[in-house]
């Protein structure tokens, strides 16, 4: 784990470029920062490998205070990628991927068989990639040969500047795959700086939003899309974002949350006079009409009710028990997926301790399409 604790920073000696800034990061976990130019990503990233030496505050790696550590040892401990990748131009891939093997004395053959183990893990053959020269690759394969070479000796933590944010779209993708796959495999911790809040969202356990040398928000991509701490998160965020984000959202998200729903012992008649005056064609029966969520019971349709002979029946008599539900936090996905599979067009909703709090319906998956395309604003 990798703690910073009040971290103050000031080049100057008069202007703090980091003011009391504290974070956690887990063993395993990539930790985005991510905040506009000069907010201190890049500050905040050299003084976790010691580039920059912190004005106040204290770094702990494992527990270690890192100041106790030699500099040296601290930076072969961490891998570091930066956007202008910053390879050798005079070397080949094979001796940039060795530079710290040699450095911490490996033999010839040890640092070769690591390169091109290491280039198989980047996707890049060796023996057609490890004889060449940086100018013969693309800057996508050069930020691939910059991540191999930040793995060479398998630090447990790697730091990365803008790593992608010189590369094409498609190729910045990509390699954001990659990472992610890399992370699957190798479980490193990483501490990854943009200013892309796409990428953010798509690499980040935790992501920390930095204005002003300050941590705004500290959270999960998921409570930082739904719950902004403040205006300038909520704007840098994009208001939008969270509507074209499916996969960040929940059942509890999209669903009608505005329920009526009818007790068990009322009559048809009544029943039919409240779908009318709503609006409805079906309700959900509970037992008693109490504002507070309760399970349900069934359901019945204007046209059931229209069938109805008899005024003499309650509707707990009459009512369909067999319906689908989903709970509360099911992912977007397989809230699709039910209403397809099942041809639902009409999900209820339940909180934990199964009570009735929502309904999705055809008409909430259509409000959702409309504020990913068209906004928020417009859409309401
Ligand atoms: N070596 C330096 N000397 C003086 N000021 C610096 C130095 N590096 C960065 N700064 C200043 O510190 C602030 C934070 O910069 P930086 O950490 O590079 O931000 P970011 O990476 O978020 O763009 C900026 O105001 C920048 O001008
Ligand atoms: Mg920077």
């Amino acid at each position: 784990m990798i703690e910073l604790v009040n971290i103050t920073k000031s080049y100057d000696g008069k202007i703090n470029v980091i003011e009391n800034l504290n974070l956690k990061i887990n063993k395993g976990e990539i930790v985005v920062l991510i905040g506009e130019s000069g907010c201190g990503k890049t500050t905040t990233l050299r003084m976790i490998n010691r580039l920059n030496e912190p004005t106040g505050g204290t770094i702990m790696i494992d527990g270690e205070d890192y100041t106790k550590m030699s500099k040296i040892e601290l930076r072969r401990q961490l891998g570091y990628v930066i956007q202008k990748v910053g390879l050798m131009p005079h070397l080949t891939v094979g001796k940039n991927i060795e530079i710290i093997p040699e450095l911490k004395g490996w033999d010839k053959q040890k640092r070769k068989d690591r390169a091109y183990e290491l280039l198989n893990v980047v996707d890049l053959p060796p023996e057609e990639y490890y004889d060449r020269y940086p100018h013969e690759l693309s800057g996508g394969q050069q930020q691939r040969i910059g991540v191999a070479r930040a793995l060479a000796v398998n630090p447990d933590i790697i730091l990365m500047d803008e790593p992608f944010s010189a590369l094409d779209p498609v190729t910045r993708e990509q390699l954001q795959k990659e990472l992610l796959r890399l992370q699957d495999d190798l479980g490193k911790t990483i501490v990854f700086v943009t200013h892309d809040m796409d990428e953010a969202l798509k690499i980040g356990d935790k992501i920390a939003v930095m204005k002003d040398g300050k941590i705004l928000q500290y959270d999960t991509p998921e409570e930082i899309l739904k719950n902004p701490a403040n205006d300038f998160v909520e704007y840098f965020v994009g208001k939008d974002r969270l509507w074209k984000s499916p996969e960040m959202l929940r059942a509890e998200d999209i669903m009608h949350k505005t329920l009526v729903t009818i007790g068990q012992k009322r009559t048809p008649a009544q029943v039919i006079e409240v779908m009318k005056e709503k609006d409805m064609e079906f309700i959900f029966i509970v037992e008693k009409e109490t504002s507070k969520p309760q399970p349900p019971i069934g359901y019945i349709t204007r046209d059931n009710l229209r069938k109805q002979g008899s005024n003499n029946v309650k509707m707990a008599d009459i009512c369909n028990r067999e319906f689908i539900t989903i709970q509360h936090d099911a992912k977007m996905t397989d809230v699709l997926k039910i209403m397809e599979d099942k041809s639902a067009r009409n999900l209820p909703v339940l909180d934990d301790d199964g009570n009735l709090i929502g309904m999705i319906t055809t008409a909430s998956i259509l409000n959702l399409i409309t504020k990913a395309v068209v906004g928020e604003e417009e859409s309401q």
